[in-house]
């Protein structure tokens, strides 16, 4: 059933608070809600009380205590209809559930021996029956029960009572103080070990933070409880925020279909992202795990405390969040290199979703599964539409508005109209405009091109923007792009300018492009030649095609004062090369352009200004997924061989400043700080590309390292080289790390991505390896998703084997988590840029899978990507 945001109402009663009580046993679980509920005032008298509940056995059911007769309600498989209440009752509910066969991983599941809970967005229908819906919240105490073999029974808020039942059995009771909404609710059930630590709050009050893991992994989370220490400390100190309880816990769980989820007070993580140190994860790994822990902490504020009134409004909860973890991060690490990170992944994974048959805006107009919309436009691109607000706004108006806005909304559940009203009233400023960012999707187009308007050094710069049409089929109508401007002078320095003849000059000014078109004078304060420099900092998210020249934009990237265009500007020139192959495959090596790009590539690497992690990122090459995007149709097998070329001529005309870098001295100083190790990594596949025996010998070595990020990297330069020393160093990798379940990750995906042995039937051969869980997501990833995005060449073979086989495992993936097999079907629905018999080899597939789809989830994208497909000529 499709579900509209227009359509949304109030819930006909609210509940005050909420008794849970749940019993654990081996064979079932028996769930009692006792719910204190009143009728909504807001929903205009008694109506209807519905209560969720997905896949149980009602056992019983009373109002005020007594048992309700067959007439005064209804089941059916969405739950409990109870008519005839008039006033303010209690209504309890028994009902039993199977955690023990669940491999959906929603509601309440086992994982690894122990049971874990997952109840955002729709989950706790399958606990317990309520109310499932973010607008109730509710007071919530909770009894867990449990055999004594399992010591650990956690939930949200205080604990305050434990005792035994008879000589096997024991309970706790948790309280939680904060009124919230079901998909908040978590508890957890096992045999754990817990890493013990404390923070005091700005207003002094001591925290205990509890991480807790499977036995023996105590040892790897240093960093994470180092990374919530930071987290608590940067949101009271950048946004005034406080943590609310006495007890912040984290559980790390194997099987989890996401990230990690922001529970009050008992957050619930992949243990990718909890358990991790120099030895078993890279440097990238560690940044990430700290991004996590951070984006589900700041949720307690932005989520928890202002939650969503319904589900269209998740941006309200995620792009907020997602922002303040860049944010973050950016402040913990370098803020440049941070915004190049954040900028590809969004290129890399938003921008085709953008285009794609599953497009929508930030906040979408309808679902059939919510579980579909936990996407990277909903996060990433929502993240993008804040950060032009806040820097719109200013750090303190935009710190006026979160302040309003809290004040205004703690404890309820809101709208993004909500929020966005709220930093405009802080402000005073009117803010619609920006409301189209909302509510259309597709990337904007924006052309950037030079008119003189004088034969001195003033000029205007002529901004046309074109909104796309998508599937979404959302209006189109021109959006407010800020970009913001820069001027590099022709001896690198900083020219000032202004915007109008009589406005004062500045080193950088922000346009707000509004309509269609809009001309914009720059009148620079000195003569000579000026470079535009625009869109610095990525300033808003769109594709902006400029009238720059090679030659200028090598000079962006030699001297541009913002960063992020330095590094952009080499995104540029690298993309530039390899479609000039990949659009003629007699084209071959532009020899000239790449010597100059090159010799700018020497500079940057000899400049001693520039962080190690910073030339690591020049040279990093664009993904096929953001190339792509520039050629038509496009060809993934093409792109991955041109780019392999590209890389190729980069680390043979690097060859003298590669080798000098890479001296025994230098590599020993470079291995011992994040930025070196990366440079080092990067280094190492330029002339491993380039087909250098010394590089592949100093990399077969490099794998048996100590330290992750340099036994990986090494790994990831051999491994796309057809060489024996690739399978020599996989194999050792291998057998050092089987014991290891999360490391074995990294060998899975690496395997599955080479070019040299990720076959469809190596695929096979390691799904039956012994580390390889089918009930498990991560393993699933590691092997199958990274193969559909890492592994172009077999994945878009031209006979059609790589859909083939992924079509096969969706599935058998769809029987037993329909959430995962959704998200995991996205690239093969991703064929209208492709050429018209690869297009029709994916459509073939998709309906194969179509025909056997059991869940509304996998459903949904199906229909979707076949629905208006374009015919296969
Ligand atoms: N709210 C979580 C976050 O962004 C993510 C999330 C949503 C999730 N649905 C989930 C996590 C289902 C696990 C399973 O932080
Ligand atoms: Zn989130």
């Amino acid at each position: 059933m499709l579900k509209r945001r227009e359509d949304y109402t109030p819930p006909a009663f609210l509940v005050t608070s909420v008794d849970l009580n749940i019993d654990i046993h081996e064979l079932s679980s028996i769930v009692t809600t006792k719910l204190a509920v009143t009728p909504n005032p807001a929903a205009g008298g008694a109506g209807i009380l519905h209560l969720d509940g997905r896949g149980l056995e009602l056992q019983a059911i009373s109002i005020d205590g007594k048992p309700l007769a067959d007439t005064d309600y209804s089941h059916d498989e969405s739950g409990l209809q109870i008519t005839g209440l008039n006033g303010a009752c209690v209504v309890e509910t028994i009902a039993e559930c199977h955690p023990e066969t669940n491999t959906a991983l929603e509601g309440l599941y086992l994982s690894g021996g122990m049971y874990c809970t997952q109840c955002e967005p729709e989950g706790f229908r399958r606990i317990g029956f309520y109310p499932d819906r973010p607008d109730v919240m509710s007071i919530f105490t909770v009894r867990l029960e449990a055999a004594r073999a399992y010591p650990q029974l956690l939930s949200n808020g205080n604990l305050i009572e434990t005792g035994h039942c008879g000589t096997d059995r024991h309970f706790a009771i948790w309280h939680d103080p904060h009124p919230k909404p079901s998909y908040l609710f978590a508890a957890v059930v096992g045999d754990l070990d817990c890493a013990v630590d404390s923070f005091q709050t700005m207003s002094g009050r001591k925290v205990n933070l509890h991480i807790y893991v499977e036995k023996g992994n105590v040892g790897l989370t240093h960093h994470a409880m180092d990374s919530l220490k930071r987290s608590m400390r940067w949101d009271e100190e950048v946004y005034g925020l406080e943590y609310d309880l006495d007890l912040f816990q984290i559980v790390a769980v194997s099987h989890f279909n996401m990230g990690a989820m922001e529970n009050k007070g008992l957050n619930i993580f992949n243990s990718k992202f909890v358990l991790a140190d120099p030895k078993t994860a890279t440097d990238t790994d560690l940044h990430r795990v700290e991004s996590i822990i951070a984006h589900e902490y700041f949720h307690n504020w932005t989520g928890n405390r202002v939650t969503c009134r319904d589900w269209f409004q998740l941006t309200l909860k995620e792009g907020l969040t997602v922002f303040r973890d860049q944010c973050f991060s950016a402040d913990m690490h370098d803020a440049g290199l941070q915004r190049a990170d954040d900028v590809s992944m969004l290129r890399a994974a938003q921008f085709p979703e953008d285009r794609s048959p599953t497009a929508h805006p930030i906040r979408p107009e309808s679902y059939r599964e919510i579980n579909n919309f936990y996407t990277a436009t909903v996060y990433e691109k929502g993240a993008e539409v804040i950060r032009m607000l806040a820097s719109y706004l200013g750090k303190d108006g935009f710190r006026r508005g979160t302040d309003l806005y809290f004040e205004r909304h703690d404890g309820a559940a809101v709208t993004c109209d909500d929020f966005v009203a709220a930093l405009a009233d802080a402000n005073g400023v009117d803010l619609s405009e920006f409301a189209g960012w909302y509510s259309q999707a597709g990337t904007p187009e924006l052309t950037a091109s030079r008119v003189a308007i004088d034969e001195n050094q003033a000029f205007a710069i002529e901004f046309t923007q074109t909104i796309p049409e998508t599937m979404a089929k959302t209006p189109r109508l021109p959006l407010p792009i800020p970009v913001r401007i820069g001027l590099v002078g022709d001896d690198g320095a900083i020219v000032p300018f202004r915007l109008s003849a009589d406005a004062p000059y500045l080193d950088e000014q922000v346009t707000l492009v509004t309509g269609k078109t809009h001309l914009q004078p720059i009148f620079p304060a000195s003569s000579g030649k000026v470079v535009p420099s625009l869109l610095r900092n990525f300033s808003a998210p769109v594709i902006l095609k400029d009238d720059l020249s090679s030659s200028e934009r090598l000079h962006l990237m030699a001297h541009d004062a913002d960063m992020f265009n330095r590094w952009d500007a080499a995104q540029t020139l690298l993309a530039d090369q390899i479609l000039a192959i990949a659009d003629d495959p007699n084209h071959g090596v532009d020899e000239t352009a790449i010597a100059a790009l090159a010799k700018a590539y020497a500079n940057s690497l000899a400049n001693p200004d520039l962080l190690d992690m910073f030339k690591s990122g020049l040279l990093t090459l664009p993904a096929i997924s953001v190339l792509e995007s520039r050629m038509t149709p496009a060809d993934p097998v093409a792109l991955f061989h041109t780019r392999r070329v590209v890389e190729a001529a980069l680390g043979r005309m690097l060859a003298p400043q590669i080798k000098s870098a890479l001296t025994d001295e230098n590599v020993a100083i470079m291995t011992k700080t994040n930025g070196g190790r990366a440079l080092l990594n990067r280094l190492l596949g330029l002339a491993i590309a380039a087909g250098d025996n010394a590089a592949i010998e100093r990399a077969a070595n490099q794998v048996h390292d100590q330290n992750m990020t340099l036994s990986q990297g090494a790994l990831m330069a051999l491994n796309h080289c057809d060489h024996p020393a690739r399978a020599i160093a996989l194999q050792a990798f291998h057998d050092r790390w089987q014991d290891s379940p999360l490391v074995m990750e990294k060998w899975f995906m690496m395997e599955s991505m080479s070019l040299v042995s990720g076959t469809v039937a190596r695929l096979g051969e390691l799904m039956a390896h012994p580390a390889f869980d089918a009930n498990n997501p991560n393993k699933l990833r590691s092997v199958l998703g990274a193969f559909m995005t890492g592994n172009p060449v077999h994945f878009y073979a031209d006979d059609g084997s790589g859909f083939d086989f992924i079509g096969d495992c969706l599935i058998d993936i769809d029987a037993r988590n329909p959430q995962l097999a959704a998200r995991m079907a996205l690239p093969l629905t991703r064929m209208a840029q492709y050429a018209p018999e690869r297009r029709a080899k994916m459509g073939a597939v998709l309906e194969k899978i179509q025909k056997q789809a059991q869940s509304n989830d996998l459903r949904e994208v199906l229909d979707k990507a076949l629905g208006d497909r374009p015919s296969p000529a």
